[in-house]
């Protein structure tokens, strides 16, 4: 099996500077030698172009660098896109969680070409699902859970052509515990499946996977992981722009992908919101790539 690497250094959709740095972290813990250690063959394509901040000015406020997002994320989603129809496996890693709008495009625009049903599960402490009529920030990396179930600006939900990109009925989201009060109603709205930190706490990572992987068998072809490293808790990963206490532990993060992994459902994976510039010692990437590691297979016996 082939796995085609792509960076998307992309910064433009957070406050909190460098996680453009994101991609070289995660090169630098080793992410290729650890695929190619379990047994895949390793494309890694480098980084995708995009403008700098510096390049760029903030035309709304809602809405931050709309225009440079869109425009990469065409790019990106069409890349995706590329190594789905090489029959191969893509792994993105970012860049922060804007990143995500061009990913599921690209993923569901495979899908949709192909006849295979899209299913997602999204590992966050944040379900991303503000548009810009509710975002606190203006940053769009808290906007692609929502943009792609159709909710947000026209330039979010269009990418591509088409919307929506999932449904939410196919669609899981774990890991979560900060949602804005506004955005709490796009979710209610969406009626998607929220298993919280409290929900976790209740009933267990182990018990809640089986049940997500369970509705996935029955309806779902293609499952398209997007794993937003500050679910974990900021202990583990301190390399995060948007850091919420009371995360997964180390070994809950794990078991969450050894679940997948198990299921052998996942055709596409995404790693984002590496920040290194607040790390000590590439702490975050180095566990990211583990993580990454155990969805694609790692057992430790
Ligand atoms: N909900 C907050 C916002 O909309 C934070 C989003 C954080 N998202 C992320 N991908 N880290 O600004
Ligand atoms: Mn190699
Ligand atoms: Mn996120
Ligand atoms: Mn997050």
């Amino acid at each position: 099996r082939i796995v085609e690497i792509i960076g998307f250094p992309m910064d433009l959709g957070a406050d909190r500077r460098g996680v453009d740095m994101g991609p070289s972290a995660l090169r630098i813990a080793g992410i290729e030698k650890r695929l190619e250690n379990l047994g895949y063959d390793v494309i890694d394509h480098g980084d995708l172009q995009i403008q700098h901040r510096a390049q760029q000015k903030v035309i709304d406020t809602k809405l931050k660098y709309l225009d440079e997002i869109v425009k990469t994320g065409e790019v990106l989603a069409n890349r995706i896109q590329g190594v789905l129809n090489r029959g191969n496996f893509p792994l993105c890693i970012g860049g922060d969680h804007s990143m995500s709008l061009a990913s599921i495009a690209g993923v569901s625009a495979y899908c949709r070409d192909k006849n295979k049903r899209l299913g997602v599960l999204w590992v966050d402490a944040h379900p991303d699902m503000n548009t810009d009529q509710t975002t606190p920030s203006g940053n769009i990396h808290g906007m692609p859970m929502a943009a792609s179930l159709g909710y947000g600006h026209d330039k979010l939900t269009g990418l591509l052509g088409f919307s929506p990109k999932i449904k939410a009925e196919n669609c899981a989201l774990i890991g979560i515990r900060s949602i804005d009060i506004e955005e709490r109603k796009t979710i209610i709205d969406s009626g998607l499946e929220v298993y919280s930190m409290s929900k976790i706490d209740q009933l267990g990572v182990y018990n809640i996977m089986q049940k997500i992987i369970d509705k996935f068998k029955g309806n779902v072809d293609h499952l398209h992981v997007s794993f937003d490293v500050d679910s974990l808790d900021p202990r583990f990963v301190p390399g995060v722009g948007t850091p919420v206490a009371g995360g997964l532990s180390y070994r809950e993060a794990h078991m969450i992908m050894e679940s997948v992994a198990e299921s052998g459902m996942m055709c596409s994976l995404e790693v984002a919101e590496v920040n290194p510039i607040l790390d000590v010692q590439n702490q975050s990437a180095e566990t990211a790539v583990e993580i990454v590691a155990s969805g694609m297979g790692q057992i430790i016996i």
